[in-house]
């Protein structure tokens, strides 16, 4: 069934073309008859949608000033604004701190103002990150004895972050900021508000392949899915202790799409977006990785695949701390949205890898291109 065909609605998204727009375009444009306007400087992982008469894509930056008076309208016209416009690479956040700073804030600022200014609904992605590292880590608990000083709960849980001199908290701090201007003018102005904290969303087209489609270090999925490609070893940092929950970006999908299916549930939340049930460390993951990857290719000395131990220093540069774990309470999204994701972090691997293995394992490594 198609959803929204009596009242179809008009919704803006910034940043449509990165990985989690590319799959929430997937999913509206198939399923219901809403009408988009995106913006994205970016359109390699959107193509199929570019000639879809209920899709219109503006391809430039949100600071683009040409991109203000044509906001201003699709706002003013708009039921709902999802911004997903940021740099939310680990990498950047400590060696390009003020371009963090400026995209995930003050590009950001005017996108709020005008959602303030036509009291229009803005879905606002921010970040798990906000919550800093964990109370546990602060009192030296490494066996987390107590979930009350590690679970992420969105309306109690402090958010704690490190000192200025570690600027891998510049990104936490910017949307940390966000989410509180879009919170003072829900209280002071009645702005309709929804704030997203993903928690390591992974599905097909996250991020890029290091030396095949982008330079530099992306998320995680993609760095050992990169070494795996490009017969590098995958690299642990600070022996890959610390831990995240995996969710399938098509739950993720499902849980935005739940909150535009009930906009009087969703207004006025912060939701944590997570699957407490797929907890792994890094080096946890790290092994699931390579057995996955031996199925995948029918190659079982991927089994053994080297993995080597690297510093956060030597990795990330000077200024990179880590959050150690991430285990979100979900009991919100699950209370007001009906929404529990379910798929186990195998499937997810194997979907994803597989996705990744069929794109560029056929292409030329980058060594046989320089040959
Ligand atoms: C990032 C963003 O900062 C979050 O805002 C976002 O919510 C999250 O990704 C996400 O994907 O949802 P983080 O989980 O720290 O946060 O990002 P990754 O770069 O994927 O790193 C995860 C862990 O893997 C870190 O401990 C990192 O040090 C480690 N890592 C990364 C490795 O051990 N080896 C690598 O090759 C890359």
């Amino acid at each position: 069934m198609r959803i929204g065909t009596e009242n179809p609605m008009n919704i803006v998204i910034l940043g449509c073309g990165g990985f989690i727009g590319s799959h929430l375009l997937d999913r509206l444009l198939s399923t219901t008859d809403h009408k988009i306007v995106g913006w994205d400087p970016e359109s390699s992982k959107i193509r199929k949608h570019l000639e879809n008469p209920n899709f219109t894509l503006h391809q430039r930056y949100v600071d683009d000033p040409e991109t203000q008076q044509d906001l201003r309208e699709a706002v003013a016209e708009g039921d709902v604004v999802i911004n997903l416009a940021a740099i939310c690479n680990p990498s950047e956040y400590n060696t390009n701190p003020i371009s963090v700073i400026k995209s995930n804030l003050f590009d950001v600022y005017p996108i709020v103002e005008l959602c303030v200014e036509y009291k229009r609904w803005l879905i606002s992605f921010s970040t798990s990150e906000c919550y800093g590292r964990t109370l546990s880590s602060y009192v030296g608990d490494t066996t987390y004895e107590n979930p009350d000083l590690y679970e992420l709960k969105e309306d109690e849980t402090p958010l704690i972050m490190g000192p200025i001199v570690n600027q891998r908290w510049t990104y936490a701090c910017a949307k940390q900021m966000v989410e509180r201007l879009v919170y003072a003018h829900h209280k002071e102005d009645g702005l309709p508000f929804t704030v997203v904290r993903p928690l390591n969303f992974f599905g097909p087209r996250m991020d890029y392949i290091p030396q095949r489609d982008g330079d530099g270090v992306p998320r995680v999925l993609a760095c050992f899915m990169g070494a795996l490609l490009n017969g590098d070893p995958m690299k642990l940092v600070d022996g890959g202790k610390a831990r995240r929950t995996i969710v399938s970006i098509y739950e993720a999908v499902d849980a935005i799409c739940r909150m535009l299916d009930n906009p009087e549930k969703a207004n006025g939340h912060a939701f944590n977006i997570g699957n407490r049930n797929n907890e792994v460390t890094m080096a946890e993951l790290a092994d699931m990785m390579r057995k996955t990857y031996a199925k995948i290719t029918g190659d079982p000395s991927y089994e053994d695949y080297p993995i080597i131990e690297v510093s956060s220093e030597e990795f990330y540069g000077e200024g990179y701390e880590d959050c150690d774990r991430r285990m979100p309470d979900i009991s919100k999204a699950k209370e007001l949205l009906g929404w529990e994701p379910k798929i186990a972090l195998e499937d997810v691997l194997l979907d994803t890898m597989t996705y990744f293995h069929n794109e560029y394992a056929g292409a030329m490594k980058p060594a046989q291109v320089a040959e």
